[in-house]
C-alpha cells in the first residue's frame, strides 16, 4: 500500500470554529456581553490549520489575532452569528462551537440612546437561537463539537447538552478550577463522546488542548464516528 508520510491529520477537511463572544445591543451605545477573549477557538484555529486544514473562523467581538491563514468571519451579535454558520455550515467537516453566544438579547434594540431616569430600570430580554443545536440538526455526516463551561454538576450537563444539541463531542471544562475558564491562557477540559466514552486532559496551554482536541475529532472523522 502507499504510504503518505507528509498527510496531515487534517488534510484536506474543512473546519468551521465559532469564537469569542456575542454583543447584544441595549441601544446605539450599548450592549449586554460576557468575558469570552476567544482564546480557545483562536486556539483551535491555529491548530487546525498545523494539522493540515482550511479553517473558517466565525469570531465575535475579541480583541486576539487570527492566524493569517484563517478565513475570518467577524460577527457582532449572537443572530449574526447564527446566519454565518447556517451559510458556511454545508462545506465543513468539522464544526466546531467555542462561542460564548448570548442566551438572552434585549427583546428590543433601542434606536435612540436610552436616557436615565430618576428610579431603577429593567431591560426585557428574549432568546436567541442555539447555532450549535441548530447545526445538529441541520448536520448530514459533519462532526459537531460543542464546548461547555460549567461552575458545577459538570459532567452530568455535558452529557445533556451533548444530547440535546446532537453533537459528537462536548468538551467540558469546570470554571471553578485554577487555570481553567475564561481569559487564561491555560485549560482543563473533559472530551465527553456520543459513543459514552470520555477522555480527561490535563492543565495544558490552550494551544495544547486545541491540538488534543483535533487529534480526537480526526480519529473520530476517520472512522466516521459521527
Ligand atoms: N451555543 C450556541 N448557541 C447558543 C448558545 C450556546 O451555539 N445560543 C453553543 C456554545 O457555543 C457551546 C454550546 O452551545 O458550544 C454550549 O454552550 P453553553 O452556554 O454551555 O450551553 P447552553 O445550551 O447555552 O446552556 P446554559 O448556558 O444554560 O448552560
Ligand atoms: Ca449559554
Amino acid at each position: 500500500a502507499h504510504f503518505d508520510a507528509d498527510k496531515l491529520p487534517l488534510s484536506g477537511k474543512k473546519v468551521l470554529i465559532t469564537a469569542g463572544p456575542t454583543r447584544e445591543r441595549i441601544d446605539p451605545v450599548r450592549y449586554v456581553s460576557n468575558y469570552s477573549t476567544g482564546k480557545m477557538g483562536y486556539s483551535l484555529a491555529e491548530a487546525a490549520l498545523k494539522m493540515g486544514a482550511e479553517v473558517t473562523l466565525v469570531s465575535g467581538p475579541v480583541t486576539v489575532t487570527a492566524p493569517p491563514n484563517a478565513r475570518l468571519i467577524s460577527v457582532e451579535s449572537a443572530s449574526e452569528m447564527y446566519e454565518a454558520v447556517m451559510a458556511e455550515m454545508g462545506s465543513a467537516n468539522i464544526i466546531i462551537g467555542t462561542a460564548a453566544v448570548a442566551d438572552y438579547k434585549p427583546a428590543e434594540a433601542a434606536t435612540q440612546k436610552i436616557k436615565k431616569q430618576d428610579d431603577d430600570m429593567s431591560l426585557a430580554m428574549t432568546r436567541t437561537k442555539d447555532i450549535l443545536a441548530e447545526a445538529g440538526k441541520r448536520k448530514s455526516g459533519q462532526i459537531l463539537v460543542g464546548f461547555a463551561a460549567e461552575t458545577n454538576n459538570v459532567e452530568e450537563y455535558a452529557k445533556k447538552k451533548l444530547v440535546k444539541k446532537n453533537a459528537d463531542m462536548i468538551v467540558a471544562n469546570d470554571v471553578m478550577k485554577e487555570g481553567a475558564g475564561f481569559g487564561t491562557d491555560t485549560n482543563i477540559v473533559t472530551l465527553y463522546k456520543k459513543d459514552g466514552t470520555s477522555v480527561e486532559l490535563p492543565l495544558m496551554s490552550k494551544l495544547q488542548t486545541a491540538e488534543a482536541i483535533l487529534h480526537e475529532v480526526a480519529r473520530m472523522e476517520a472512522i466516521g464516528a459521527n
